[in-house]
């Protein structure tokens, strides 16, 4: 069977975007055709400024979401990284695989470097690193395939290239794992700035509608939605951005095709409120599930000390291989067993 891992970072609170890009395939595809694995990754919080309580807070309610948004521990396993230990033990592996340069060339590092020196900050070590415990992450568990959007294309790249190289120098240890991209991918983007992805690090509100926003709440970010001079309804995603991002949204709550749906309206208000309308239904289900795991916290810390578990059973075995591939000598006990 097809081993799916996908990673989510506790970074901030989810948006539309996360569970349009993201998680509702997850759940309606990925978790069904294939051996899936879905992670909070909240080591990978720690690469840049972060607030510790605020970490763990955001890691179980980004645990909690997942299961909202119909991740079923029955079909997949869901867990947090910072519980299996494999995840940093093959990191520092990796790093005596992967070079500084290739660490130096990945985008978001230089993105992220560059804004972080702009304000007079220093640039943690592990920013810089973080590809390679990526890699470990997708290594770890023999995945076949990793569904993430464009702008992880790269560091999934990163874990290819890393994965054949250990395996000619070592022998055969990994999977040489590969990005997908879902066919129809929602691109949200932000209401505010069509230009940018709406993405969950960037807290700055208005723009971005939330998985827990109530809906009046989402109603009105929708309303107050930029939209293009013009007052035709026209999909026209680089001429009129802010139109095409609602009927995007739009298309995605509806499963409908965007460009089609244009030709239904007349005035960018009956848009918004049917993309409010749309909105509010698909993000209906999901707050009621997250209230109902929210009343009842030690299902959610079952299904998570549950899915650690299977994560270090899946895991362990393979990273255990990559130490003795990379000729670090075993431990007593393994000698005895792994004798035979
Ligand atoms: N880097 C990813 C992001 O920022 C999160 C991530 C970490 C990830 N490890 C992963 C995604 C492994 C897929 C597989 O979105």
């Amino acid at each position: 069977m097809t081993r799916v891992f996908s990673g989510i970072k506790p970074t901030g609170h989810l948006t539309l975007g996360n569970y349009l890009g993201a998680m509702r395939r997850w759940a309606e595809v990925d978790q069904r055709h294939g051996d899936a694995v879905f992670c909070v990754v909240d080591l990978h919080a720690l690469t840049v400024d972060h607030d510790p309580a605020r970490v763990r807070r955001l890691s179980r309610q980004t645990a909690t979401l997942l299961l909202a948004a119909g991740l079923d521990p029955e079909l997949c396993t869901v867990f947090v990284q910072s519980h299996v230990d494999e995840h940093t033990r093959l990191s520092y592996l990796l790093e005596c695989v992967a070079t500084d340069g290739e660490m130096r060339r990945m985008i978001q590092y230089r993105e992220k470097a560059a804004r972080e020196r702009e304000r007079g900050g220093s640039v943690r070590l592990s920013l810089l690193t973080y590809p390679v415990l990526m890699a470990a992450d997708i290594l770890a568990y023999g995945t076949h395939e990793v569904p993430v959007g464009d702008d992880q294309t790269q560091h999934v790249e990163l874990a290819r290239d890393i994965a054949v190289r250990f395996n000619q120098r070592y022998g055969h240890t990994f999977v040489v794992p590969r990005a997908t991209r879902p066919a129809v991918a929602a691109r949200v983007m932000n209401l505010q700035d069509p230009g940018a992805k709406m993405g969950k690090s960037d807290d700055s509100g208005p723009g971005i509608v939330y998985l827990l926003d109530e809906p009046d709440v989402v109603r009105k970010k929708v309303a107050r939605a930029v939209t293009d001079s013009g007052a035709d309804v026209v999909y026209d995603p680089a001429g009129r951005p802010g139109v095409a991002n609602l009927l995007e949204i739009l298309a995605a709550c509806t499963d409908g095709d965007p460009a089609g749906l244009g030709d239904g309206y007349t005035s960018y208000g009956a848009l918004k409120k049917d993309v409010a309308d749309a909105v509010v239904e698909v993000l209906r289900p999901l707050r009621e599930r997250h209230r109902e795991l929210c009343a009842d916290p030690g299902y959610v810390d079952g299904v998570l000390r549950e899915g650690a578990r299977r994560a270090r059973a899946l895991a362990r075995p393979t990273v255990d291989a990559a130490y003795r591939a990379i000729g670090l000598l075993p431990a007593e006990a393994e000698v005895v067993v792994g004798a035979g």
